[in-house]
């Protein structure tokens, strides 16, 4: 029993699982470098304000989720709740809107929120994310959410549900807001605490709370797409038929309104019914405002982000066989056998060949049984014998063919044998 544990909510990745990971991640990189995507490393911490202000103050986040500290100097520092906050600060303080083309970032990494851990929540939880800063072309959504579903493609997961919304701009949002409060005025007792709260604060959250009373109790409410102002209606359209070119199907949830302050218009969630109740994989939406909002020109943008522990588990049952085999074990038998194996495996892996060999001094038998399980191509045998004569035994593991060979050439006979 270690004397310490890893604290509640934070794991860590071990090898098998880092190994998903890094497969996963491999897939990502290389979908969103075709689509033109290129990666930003955000910092772990940022000044409080920036996501109070990005994000919102009455936000689950915000309110209960940060993990906010005084620094030294007692400045307010915030670990990151997500990455689209500092991508636009790192925007605007780099000043990428002056370049002449739109603006397409992605990044990897740990984001950390104080919620609580269940199956698929962590307070710390890994995310892949991507955004396009600078493009207000609705066709632009449909295609940031193609290549999300293409990444799905490429890892094999197929029965992912696209659930898509608009939840309209500044012009309609707040009429959409005054008729809702009316909706739910003599509802509002028989709504759960967390929804009486909203109330006032964030109506539109009622509409996606998880509490069934809460569902059954707004399941009339009006539809946010019934109040969407012209251009935003126009949008939404515009976005399902780019979708449906790509045939990409999606499910209209009106009641769909996420759980940031900064979306207008486009919103959509990746969820899996493999997954229990925290099911979205993904999740992501426009928000033209917040490039204003941090202090840059007004700038279209829009992007979302993905968990790697919730698409973690849906791999699960996949067989990825990801880790690569050795190409060579040599089995070395004596310290003069050691000492040439330790040399070998040198020269060996400088020139791109996996190599494993024994630092144990364990017997030929268990050296092969090793190679084995390690699933190596190939095993040298050298004990003694061979260190004099310059000749050993290779043994091709797959077809068990053996052959005797001039040891020292290991390197040049690999070679021909791989690309072979
Ligand atoms: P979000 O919906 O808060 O959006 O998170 C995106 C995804 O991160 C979720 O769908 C989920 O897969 C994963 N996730 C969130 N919280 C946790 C947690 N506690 N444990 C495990 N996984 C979690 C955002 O973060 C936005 N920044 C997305 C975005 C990018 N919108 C525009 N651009």
């Amino acid at each position: 029993m270690s004397k310490y544990n890893s604290i509640r909510g934070v794991y860590d990745i071990l090898p098998m699982e880092a190994e998903k990971w890094q497969f996963i991640e491999t897939a990502a990189r290389k979908v969103f470098d075709d689509y033109g995507f290129s990666e930003i490393k955000i910092p772990i911490i940022e000044k409080s304000e920036l996501f109070t202000r990005s994000i919102g103050e009455d936000t689950d986040i915000v309110e209960k989720e940060m993990y906010t500290f005084p620094d030294r100097k007692g400045e307010l520092i915030s670990m990151r709740p997500e990455g689209t906050a500092s991508v636009v600060r790192a925007y605007v303080e780099h000043k990428m809107y002056a370049s002449q083309s739109a603006t397409k970032l992605y990044y990897v990494g740990p984001m950390f929120r104080y919620e609580r851990p269940q199956k698929g929540r962590r307070r710390q939880f890994f995310q892949i994310g991507a955004e396009v800063l600078g493009l207000s072309d609705p066709a632009i959504d449909a295609e940031i959410i193609s290549m999300l579903f293409t990444f799905f493609d490429q890892l094999g997961l197929e029965d992912l549900i696209l659930n898509l919304n608009s939840i309209g701009c500044k012009e309609c949002r707040p009429a959409f807001r005054t008729t809702l409060l009316s909706f739910l005025e003599d509802k509002i007792g028989q709504l759960c605490d967390n929804c009486q709260n909203r109330y006032e604060k964030n109506p539109l959250r009622v509409l996606d709370c998880k509490s069934k009373t809460c569902f059954e109790e707004t399941k009339d409410a009006p539809s946010i797409l019934d109040s969407l102002c012209t251009c935003c209606s126009e949008d939404f359209e515009k976005v399902k038929t780019c979708l449906d070119m790509v045939d990409l199907k999606y499910n209209i949830n009106p009641r769909m309104v996420r759980g940031l302050d900064y979306y207008t218009k486009t919103a959509f969630e990746v969820t899996s019914n493999r997954l229990g109740s925290q099911d979205a994989v993904a999740a992501g939406g426009r928000y033209d405002l917040l490039v204003e909002e941090v202090g840059g020109p007004p700038t279209p943008a829009i992007g979302f982000a993905l968990g790697m522990e919730r698409l973690s588990l849906l791999l699960e049952e996949e067989d990825l066989s990801l880790k690569r085999c050795p190409d060579l074990y040599i089995a070395a038998l004596g310290v003069l056998a050691h000492e040439a194996a330790f040399r070998l495996a040198h020269e060996l892996r400088t020139h791109g060949i996996k190599v494993e060999f024994d630092h144990e001094g364990r017997s030929l038998k268990a050296q092969m049984r090793r190679a084995n399980s390690l699933g190596c191509g190939y095993v040298l045998i050298l004990g003694e014998d061979e260190i004099k004569t310059g000749r050993a035994i290779l043994k091709d593991m797959t077809n068990h063919g053996q052959e005797e060979i001039a040891w020292e050439g290991i390197l040049s006979e690999m070679r021909t044998r791989m690309r072979g």
